[in-house]
């Protein structure tokens, strides 16, 4: 392995992704305006405040591989900004303008040390009131203020969501399995796209909050889609199992019932927006099936898939699986009932 002492190149190309960084983080800190000038070029619609000087824009850093982009949205507190971040790092990693994984045996691995880290949560707005889980009331859609508080709930999930799907390639995307190979680009195809979908949804949902004179930060919000992250932080079979097939499985059983609610009680226009959120999740179970199954593999070749995924969930997700399951959606995605009955209540 190369060493930066050994390698002036190396040590030059990490000089500037250093100086990068700090230009990253000075630029997070002058918050609004950055926003201003990162929205216009982006090529998103000018907001209010467009004081800021070119020489801002001029200076903002873009990550060059995907990794660093997922870490860059993470830590990005604003979700209107996470969603923009989103979209520009998409369409990077879809048009082939960025590595993955960075080279881990060459001169430059050594700027590895450079990047910032994963962080251990994603950074979020100031002002929020966080709750615990169990202290949200939402109520069951009968008013209008309880139609906004699922609309609201349904915004911070997710916000979480879209930090989930950076997050999985920021953590476990340039390890290699233990077969010795890294995950392949299919992978990140898969969840750049989950994470474009949660950017959809979260944008949809805030924009709804709006029509109906709220807004996303309006509510108290809790953060306990964040602990299965914490718990899977180290396992990325882990991490498919409960986040992307336990997770997104049970939004497939329980948003059918929000739907008709919000329809009974008179609001169709936010229940065809989540008709459209619904169906787009589907495919968010098919990637963690598709990747739980390569990791298995990959780790352990010969095990049957299903009864690794029981081992996992059991060690990992608390408690058993809540019935009734959507039986027909899950089985869309691949999921069918030996996967998730065993581990029923
Ligand atoms: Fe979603
Ligand atoms: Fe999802």
């Amino acid at each position: 392995m190369a060493s930066s002492s050994s390698t002036p190149a190396a040590t030059v190309a990490c000089a500037v992704v250093a100086e990068a960084v700090v230009d990253t983080e000075d630029a997070v800190d002058r918050g609004r305006e950055d926003d201003v000038q990162y929205s216009l070029k982006l090529g998103l619609q000018q907001p209010a405040r467009a004081d800021a000087s070119d020489a801002v824009a001029a200076a903002l850093w873009e990550p060059t591989d995907i990794q660093a982009w997922a870490v860059l949205i993470l830590n990005t507190a604003d979700p209107e900004r996470k969603v923009a971040l989103t979209r520009r790092g998409a369409a990077l990693w879809q048009a082939g303008q960025l590595a993955s994984p960075p080279p881990r045996f060459s001169q430059e691995s050594d700027c590895r040390h450079a990047r910032e880290p994963t962080p251990d949560r994603p950074a979020r707005a100031d002002g929020m009131m966080v709750v615990g889980p169990h202290e949200m009331k939402i109520g069951k859609g009968g008013t209008a203020a309880s139609r906004v508080a699922i609309l609201h709930s349904l915004a911070n999930i997710e916000q979480f969501a879209i930090d989930l799907a950076w997050d999985i390639i920021a953590r476990f995307g340039e390890a290699p399995l233990a077969d010795g190979k890294v995950l392949p680009r299919g992978f990140f195809d898969d969840f750049v796209r989950v994470a474009v979908d949660e950017a959809h949804h979260y944008e949809l949902l805030s924009g709804r909050l709006r029509a109906l004179g709220s807004a996303f930060g309006a509510l108290p919000v809790h953060h306990g889609l964040w602990q299965s992250a914490g718990e899977t932080a180290a396992d990325l079979k882990a991490r498919l199992a409960v986040v992307h097939m336990v997770h997104e499985a049970r939004g497939l059983d329980v948003t059918p019932q929000t739907i008709e609610r919000l329809r009974r009680n008179g609001d169709p226009t936010s229940a065809d927006m989540l008709q459209i959120i619904y169906e787009e999740e589907i495919g968010h179970v098919t990637a963690g099936m598709t990747w739980f199954r390569h990791v298995t593999a990959a780790e352990s070749p010969g095990v049957d898939p299903i009864r690794l995924f029981h081992e996992v969930v059991r060690a990992h997700f608390r408690g058993p699986l809540k019935p009734p399951f959507n039986d027909a959606a899950r089985a869309q995605a691949g999921f069918t009932p030996e996967w998730y009955l065993p581990l029923a209540a």
